[in-house]
């Protein structure tokens, strides 16, 4: 299956439209008034109102599957309680569309945008969010379950928990890293108790999470940096991993959190561990870690490797590292017990040039290419991969880096509100047209009975 990813404060606009509540992003920007110049996340690639010519554009682009998130502030603007009809009925009307262009509609429950009056009473520091959260894929799944097949709990729980509460850098912008296995640990519950209402209502339903996998390299040779990547790893990678797939978090990090750890309660990790159809895999690149005892909790760093000019990375600087998704596919097959995985985001931002109607964007073609080339070597060698999504389908808001940074295969001209596909794009449709054959039937040879 392949496709392209979006999210709901990413693309939509319409902030304050056929009442929508406000997020915890909207309060952000509202903080961070450069992050609304020279254009307004509230509008962002106006997606609530152009979701139409979007379909019809995957359809050109012979998407077969379109990953996107429902904002939950469309749906109960306050959090819970009152269901706004108008919200939900635009993923209706979205699905719909979807389902007539031949294109599966693969929707993210939570995707970053918390209804702001959740945050008001603690957002994800209140273990109580998780049944709020409950709650409201109820409503989501009564309405859509019907037409969905695959649903995706939570995007990212990592960057949500770190990112958001121990940098500051996203929504809800706290610098208070010592809890970030509290957020963490009661987004795990959320998605626990959405498994467990998904599966009551669509029994056939299809559930999964999208986690961000990033091989955590050692800086410089030696024990030092060696002992640094291998706790970076139960941070970055293990820490979703273990209790969503072992029931455990990850020892080293439990006891280095002592103290700073949330409450768990008796059935939470059987929870928390209950059996997932597939697992969401983002990456983007690798990173590499030098020790650095000083520096609590954490005791090391990360150091990009200055020997990679620009040439080896994307406009967010990110190392272009295409074997580091094979490398996490192959970690899941090996050490996971070869869950079936899906790679639910996956692309880079260059600084495209829009020009006589055409983007010429052959650096994000080479990323796809290699990046893809990884995934079926991984895929030959047994890994269980299910799907493909490129990360992104249009340009839209990059979060901290405000609209500066374009990962679209679809060129977003933010004044005109124009469209235009680009040379990706269209590398993209002829690159599933031509491989979608051929896998299909490999796969019905393989199920074929002897
Ligand atoms: C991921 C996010 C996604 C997008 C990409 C570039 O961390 O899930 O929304 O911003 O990075």
């Amino acid at each position: 299956m392949f496709g392209a990813a979006t999210s709901a404060y990413q693309i939509e606009g319409a902030a304050q439209e056929d009442g929508r509540g406000p997020s915890i992003w909207d309060t952000l920007v509202r903080q961070r008034p450069a992050l609304a110049r020279p254009h307004s996340p509230a509008v962002a690639a106006n997606h609530y109102h152009r979701y139409r010519d979007d379909v019809a554009l995957a359809k050109a682009l012979g998407l077969q599957a379109y990953r996107f998130s429902i904002a939950w502030p469309r749906v109960l603007p306050t959090g819970r309680g009152a269901l706004n009809l108008r919200g939900l009925d635009f993923y209706r009307r979205l699905v719909g569309d979807l389902l007539d262009a031949g294109i599966e509609p693969v929707p993210t429950l939570f995707h970053w945008d918390l209804p702001q009056p959740l945050q008001d009473e603690g957002g994800f520091m209140r273990r109580g969010v998780a049944d709020d959260f409950a709650r409201y894929v109820d409503v989501v799944v009564q309405a859509l379950g019907g037409h969905v097949k695959r649903w995706i709990t939570l995007n990212e729980p990592w960057e949500f928990a770190f990112l958001g509460h121990g940098m500051g850098w996203h929504a809800p912008g706290h610098k208070r890293p010592w809890n970030f296995l509290k957020i963490m640990h009661h987004q795990l519950l959320a998605h626990a108790k959405a498994v467990e209402v998904i599966r009551a209502r669509v029994p056939a339903a299809q559930v999964g999470i999208t986690l961000s996998q990033t091989p955590i390299h050692p800086s410089r040779p030696g024990p030092a940096d060696q002992a640094a990547a291998d706790f970076g790893n139960d941070f970055f990678n293990r820490v979703t991993l273990d209790p969503l797939l072992r029931g455990h978090y990850p020892e080293r990090l439990w006891r280095r959190f002592a103290g700073f750890r949330p409450r768990v309660e008796a059935d939470d990790l059987a929870r928390i561990a209950a059996p997932l159809d597939f697992i969401g895999i983002n990456n983007y690149q690798r990173e590499r870690v030098r020790s650095a005892p000083w520096i609590p909790l954490l005791r090391g760093w990360l150091q990009p490797d200055p020997a990679i000019g620009p040439e080896g990375r994307t406009a967010m600087g990110w190392e272009i590292y295409p074997e580091g998704l094979h490398e996490v596919l192959t970690w899941l097959r090996t050490e996971y017990g070869n869950p079936p995985v899906i790679v639910t985001e996956n692309g880079a931002a260059f600084d495209d040039v829009l020009a006589n109607g055409a983007v010429h964007d052959p650096r994000r073609i080479d990323y796809l290419r290699r990046y893809l080339a990884q995934v079926a070597r991984a895929l030959a060698e047994g890994c269980d991969v299910r799907g493909y999504f490129a990360w992104s389908l249009l340009d839209n808001f990059e979060w901290q880096e405000g609209f500066t940074k374009r990962f679209g295969l679809i060129h977003v001209d933010y004044a005109t509100q124009a469209r235009t596909v680009k040379d990706s794009g269209w590398w993209y449709r002829d690159f599933i047209a031509q491989t979608v054959g051929p896998l299909t039937a490999a796969a019905a040879a393989a199920t074929a009975p002897p």
